[in-house]
């Protein structure tokens, strides 16, 4: 049943973000929250077309952080910035939204659990970023709520070996199978994982592009330094 609800939604969009808004209007989410704000432009979609949000919790530190080697890592003033621009881009929802300026971690227990119907992960997407996230936001939605997420990447080294790797991808697996979740991969890096007590673990690869769970592969050195090399040859063209 719910596999063709997710189906039927892939089948309508063109974008991660049409999928979202088919995927949220068809639950009818109320309440959510998002992880890693940036500019607010998944917000600002989300807002304006899904009539159901009545609590929208944006969760940002909007700072630089000194333990995030990754390229969204800005200075202090482009993230003043950035939040300026999340503010004015969702003003038209005010009533709605609730800012919580922070890290995961500093943040999250301002949301009480079990009352999300869905929040969607695009923050710190290192595996310390994703197993915080996952650990920490999954007592917050109800039962029959969802978590999705984004950066679902088949590569670990999705920003160049020059960052730490991204594993959401297959970190959230594991996640799903300690909580005995369902979780369906989707196309364009997006992920989907129902908190359902009622049914139990699998993973639903519905691109064909996740067969291989383990690191093994990805992490033997000889693969590591065809994609250096690779990256010194995109690094040295014109
Ligand atoms: C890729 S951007 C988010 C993009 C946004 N979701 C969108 O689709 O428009 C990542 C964001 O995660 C935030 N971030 C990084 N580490 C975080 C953490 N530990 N807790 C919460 N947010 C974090 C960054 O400040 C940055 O704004």
């Amino acid at each position: 049943m719910t596999r063709q609800i997710v189906e039927n939604c892939i089948n309508q969009s063109n974008s991660r973000f049409e999928f979202w808004v088919n995927f949220l209007n068809l639950i009818k989410a109320k309440n959510l929250a998002e992880l890693g704000v940036y500019k607010g432009d998944f917000a600002a979609k989300l807002l304006k077309k899904c009539d159901s949000i009545e609590k929208y919790y944006m969760v940002d530190p909007w700072r630089q952080l000194d333990d995030w080697n990754k390229p969204a890592n800005k200075e202090d003033n482009v993230f003043e910035k950035f939040l300026s621009q999340t503010k004015s881009k969702t003003d038209f929802a005010s009533e709605k939204r609730i800012i919580l300026r922070g890290k995961t971690t500093e943040v999250v227990d301002k949301i009480t659990d079990g009352e999300l119907d869905f929040a969607y992960i695009d923050g710190d997407h290192t595996l310390k970023g994703i197993s915080i996230d996952l650990i920490r936001l999954f007592p917050k939605i109800k039962d029959g709520g969802w978590i999705g997420g984004d950066d679902f990447s088949k590569t670990v080294w999705q920003h160049s070996t020059k960052y730490e790797p991204t594993l959401v991808f297959p970190f959230a697996v594991y996640f799903a199978e300690a909580v005995d979740a369902t979780i369906y991969a989707l196309p364009n890096s997006q992920f989907l994982l129902a908190k359902d007590s009622k049914q139990s673990f699998n993973f639903i690869d519905l691109t064909g592009d996740y067969q291989d769970t383990g690191l093994k592969e990805q992490l033997n050195p000889d693969k590591i330094l065809k994609v250096k090399n690779k990256e010194k040859f995109i690094f040295w063209r014109p």
